[in-house]
């Protein structure tokens, strides 16, 4: 067990000599763990501090950052990384607010945005911070970035017929993963084992709902 970013992991096996793998598994996103504690601050079910850092050990909480960037810079996160529809009224609302009172719980930031959207929004299918949240979370950790950046670099550390199998939650990341493949297989790299991406059966997001946007796709490096 090595506590490291994706991105490291070539340097990784080059030190511990291990050469190349039969096989990576990438289980992207939050953890359970880290959703389910609300002092990590992932969570608006539950009060903590804005933090939403998958690495405590890196520098920039969730609370800074709303706090440094611009409000067309927030907005952009927001469109871009949770899909988010009403980012303007989400992003001019916590620029308000912050010009007020920083805001640093993962409560207040919820309320911020339940506040900022209209009615039939706020009593939506889903609550009306996740876009916002899941936004500034893969803002904060880098996650799309390093995802598109560690896929091309991870091929070469399979051996011939190794297979890429990566769990993703969300379309963004899915659309990485399934646009990543299919360049490899573009390039003679190997085939796509999946043609359509693996999801949880029913019975399994009857148990764990977690698991029902999972998305398992999986490639398989070419023998020569
Ligand atoms: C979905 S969870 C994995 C859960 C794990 N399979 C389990 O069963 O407990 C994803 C984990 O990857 C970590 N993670 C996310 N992005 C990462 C990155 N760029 N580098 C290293 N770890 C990352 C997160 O902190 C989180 O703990």
């Amino acid at each position: 067990m090595r506590h490291d970013r994706y991105q490291n992991i070539p340097n990784r096996l080059m030190e511990s000599h291990a050469g190349q793998v039969d096989g990576m598994l990438l289980d992207l996103g939050v953890s359970s763990m880290q959703l389910d504690n609300a002092s990590r601050g992932f969570s608006f079910t539950q009060d903590g501090p804005l933090d939403m850092r998958m690495d405590p050990t890196e520098s920039e909480t969730a609370a800074k950052l709303i706090h440094r960037v611009r409000e067309d810079v927030l907005r952009e996160i927001l469109w871009k990384w949770g899909e988010e529809r009403f980012a303007r009224r989400v992003a001019r609302a916590i620029i308000r607010r912050r010009e007020v009172k920083p805001i640093e719980t993962t409560a207040e930031l919820a309320r911020v945005v339940a506040q900022a959207v209209p009615g039939s929004y706020r009593h939506g299918r889903i609550h009306p911070a996740t876009r916002t949240f899941q936004a500034i979370r893969i803002a904060v950790n880098r996650e799309l970035e390093e995802l598109e950046a560690f896929l091309p670099s991870a091929l070469p550390l399979l051996k011939e017929g190794g297979r890429m199998a990566v769990i993703s939650f969300h379309s963004l990341e899915d659309r990485i993963v399934k646009r990543a493949f299919r360049d490899f297989k573009q390039q003679g790299l190997g085939v796509i084992l999946t043609k359509k991406p693996i999801e949880a059966s029913e019975a399994e997001a009857g148990r764990n709902p977690r698991a029902r946007s999972a998305k398992l796709r999986v490639f398989m490096k070419e023998i020569r």
